[in-house]
C-alpha cells in the first residue's frame, strides 16, 4: 500500500486500548487493505446456532454497498498493515455495519439523532476474548461514527431474544434496553437497545468521501 494514505491515517487513533491492535477499518473504501478485507469477510461463517442471530457479511456486504447510508466495516486485530491474504485472514475477527437509516423509525422517537449497528459479529475463533465487548465500545465505534454521522447521539441496536451472549456483550459495552420491543417477522422478537455516543470529544480524522 502507497505510504500515507487515508487508510494508514485512521489506524493509530482507532485502535482499542484494552485488546491490543484492534481497530475498525471502513470497508467503503478504495485501498489494497480494504480489497483485501473485503474478500476475508466474505469467507467468514457463524456458528450453525447463530445464524439465527446475524447474517453473514457475504449477504449483508452487498446491501451496504448499494445502500448510500450503510457503512461496512471490518472487525481487524493487528499491530501492521495488512499486505497479504494469509495475514489478513488471521487479522480479520468480525464485521459490522453502522447504518443511519435502516428501520430507525421504528426504534426511536428522533432517529435523525441515532444510528443503527447491523450484521454485528465476531468469528467463532476470535469470540470469548473481549474483541465484541471492546468493538462496540467508546472509543473504536464512536470514531467511526463521528466519520459518517458526526450529529449522531445515541448508537441503537436490536437483540433476538435468547441471545444471552449478545446482550451480555452489549450491556458491558454500556447499552441499555430502550424499553421498546420490534418484531423482525420471520425472526421473532427484538428488544431495542442504545447508548450514548461520545462523538464529540474525540478528534475527528478529515477523510476524502469514500463514493
Ligand atoms: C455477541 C458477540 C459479538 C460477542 O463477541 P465476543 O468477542 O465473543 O464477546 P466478548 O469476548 O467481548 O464477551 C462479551 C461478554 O460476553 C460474555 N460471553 C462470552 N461468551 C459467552 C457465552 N458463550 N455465553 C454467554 N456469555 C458469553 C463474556 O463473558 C463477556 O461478558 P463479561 O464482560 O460480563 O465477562 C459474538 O458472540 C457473536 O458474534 N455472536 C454471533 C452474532 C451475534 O449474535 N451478533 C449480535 C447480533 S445483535
Amino acid at each position: 500500500m502507497p505510504a500515507n494514505t487515508p487508510e494508514q491515517a485512521e489506524t493509530p487513533a482507532l485502535e482499542h486500548r484494552s485488546v491490543p491492535g484492534l481497530r475498525l477499518v471502513r470497508l467503503d473504501r478504495n485501498t489494497p487493505q480494504v480489497e483485501l478485507l473485503r474478500e476475508v469477510v466474505s469467507c467468514h461463517r457463524v456458528v450453525p446456532d447463530q445464524r439465527r442471530f446475524v447474517d453473514e457479511a457475504v449477504h449483508t456486504l452487498p446491501r451496504a454497498d448499494a445502500d448510500p447510508d450503510r457503512f461496512p466495516y471490518a472487525i481487524v486485530l493487528n499491530e501492521g498493515d495488512l499486505t497479504d491474504r494469509a495475514r489478513a485472514l488471521d487479522a480479520c475477527a468480525g464485521f459490522g455495519i453502522i447504518d443511519r437509516v435502516g428501520h430507525l423509525r421504528e426504534l426511536v422517537d428522533a432517529p435523525e439523532t441515532a444510528v443503527l449497528l447491523r450484521a454485528f459479529y465476531v468469528t467463532p475463533e476470535h469470540q470469548g476474548r473481549g474483541i465484541g465487548r471492546a468493538s462496540c465500545s467508546a472509543p473504536l465505534i464512536d470514531l467511526l461514527v463521528a466519520q459518517v454521522a458526526p450529529q449522531a447521539q445515541h448508537l441503537i441496536l436490536c437483540l433476538d431474544d435468547g441471545n444471552d451472549q449478545g446482550e451480555r456483550t452489549y450491556r458491558a459495552a454500556g447499552f441499555t434496553p430502550t424499553g421498546r420491543r420490534h418484531d423482525a417477522g420471520e425472526r421473532g422478537w427484538q428488544s431495542v437497545f442504545s447508548r450514548p455516543l461520545n462523538t464529540g470529544s474525540h478528534p475527528v480524522p478529515r477523510l476524502p468521501e469514500p463514493r
